[in-house]
């Protein structure tokens, strides 16, 4: 008797898609969303990277929630019509905590303003969705600067991601730059101009612009913190260089430890008058070791026109890192915006898709 064996192989491809929830949908929220409608295509094609963008969460802008999946486009759609979602037919009635805890999600990308003294809501948000297993983007200053030691250590134990790079220069990278590509190097200090804002309005006011003009055109744009006083007074450039020191240089610095002068005193005629004299004015953010402590500060410099770094105009940014092995070495590129940001937040993504 003969037996004729058929062997049915079933091939079944397990397709993965992360699982995104987002919190905080005001300027960077929505560049993060535009730009991840626009790369669907790409990102898939090229990396593999499906997603799912199952709720959004914010208290201003509305919620949407749908476990089969956003529709990106319409989103993108509302935004353009009524600059908010309020008017979208899915289900509204949740809280920012059921994105972090409650709802089925992979990564939470936290986009919340930052608050520098209690670093809420954000902190309760990425604290809470690392503990519940969920990997963190942020674009969140305050946490990483108020609790970076605490949140990347039960990011560890809880082995999932906690990427940040938008927290400084938004989309250039300073932080992945640091942390990953010169690993190797001791770094000796950093400085530079940490701050879109006000070298944008140092930028228009020698152009002619009055400063208050210049602050306007800069809230306009999406460059200014959601309290504008943050960036004129220098506390976001002196978040940004505690972050910088916490994380690359081992060190524990607190907002109130950065020396820190605003540009709110400079005028017009002031930033006139230094390039008359062949200088430039620019806010200088500055992070060195000395003697086994690590110091930190910011303030208005005058610089010769000539050195590199007072060409840097506009909401355009500059970091140096000085190493033992490889000297300086410089990075350029946008400070703050929403779509620039929002890359930060979809380069992240994209990093741990390629490292899980
Ligand atoms: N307000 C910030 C800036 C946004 O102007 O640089 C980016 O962190």
């Amino acid at each position: 008797m003969a037996y004729v064996v058929f062997m049915i192989v079933v091939f079944i491809e397990v397709v993965w898609v992360w699982r995104i929830g987002l919190i905080g949908f005001g300027n960077v929220g929505q560049g993060f969303i535009r730009l991840l409608a626009s790369k669907a295509d790409f990102l898939e094609n090229k990396f593999g990277f499906r997603f799912s963008v199952v709720a959004i969460s914010d208290p201003v802008k509305g919620n949407a929630y749908d476990p089969g999946g956003l529709d990106l486009s319409e989103i993108v759609s509302h935004l353009d019509k009524y600059g908010d979602i309020k008017k979208m037919e899915v289900e509204k009635d949740f809280n920012s905590m059921d994105v972090v805890r409650n709802f089925d999600l992979d990564i939470v990308v936290e986009a919340t303003p930052t608050n520098i003294e209690s670093g809420e809501p954000g902190l309760s948000h990425i604290r809470g969705a690392l503990d519940a297993g969920r990997h963190v983007v942020t674009s969140n200053k305050g946490p990483i600067a108020l609790a970076y030691r605490e949140l990347s250590d039960l990011a560890r134990r809880r082995g999932v991601f906690l990427r940040f790079e938008g927290t400084v220069m938004s989309g250039t990278p300073v932080i992945s730059m640091g942390m990953e590509l010169l690993s190797l190097c001791e770094l000796k200090g950093v400085y530079g101009i940490l701050n879109g804002t006000t070298n944008y309005i140092l930028t228009r006011m020698e152009e002619g612009l009055t400063y208050d003009d210049a602050l306007r055109e800069a809230q306009t744009l999406g460059y200014a913190e959601a309290d504008p006083t943050m960036d004129v007074d220098a506390w976001d450039p002196a978040i940004k260089i505690v972050i910088l020191a916490n994380v690359l240089m081992d060190a524990d610095l607190r907002i109130e430890d950065v020396e820190r002068t605003g540009i709110r005193g400079i005028s017009r005629d002031d930033v006139m008058a230094a390039v008359g004299r062949g200088k430039r004015i620019k806010l200088i953010a500055y992070s060195y070791m000395e003697d086994g402590r690590v110091y930190a500060g910011v303030g208005p410099k005058e610089l010769d026109a000539s050195e590199p770094i007072a060409s840097v105009m506009g909401v355009t940014n500059a970091i140096t890192f000085k190493t033992d092995v490889l000297g300086d070495i410089t990075v350029v590129g946008p400070g703050a915006g929403r779509i620039e940001t929002g890359y930060a937040l979809l380069n992240d993504i994209l990093y741990i898709h390629r490292h899980t």
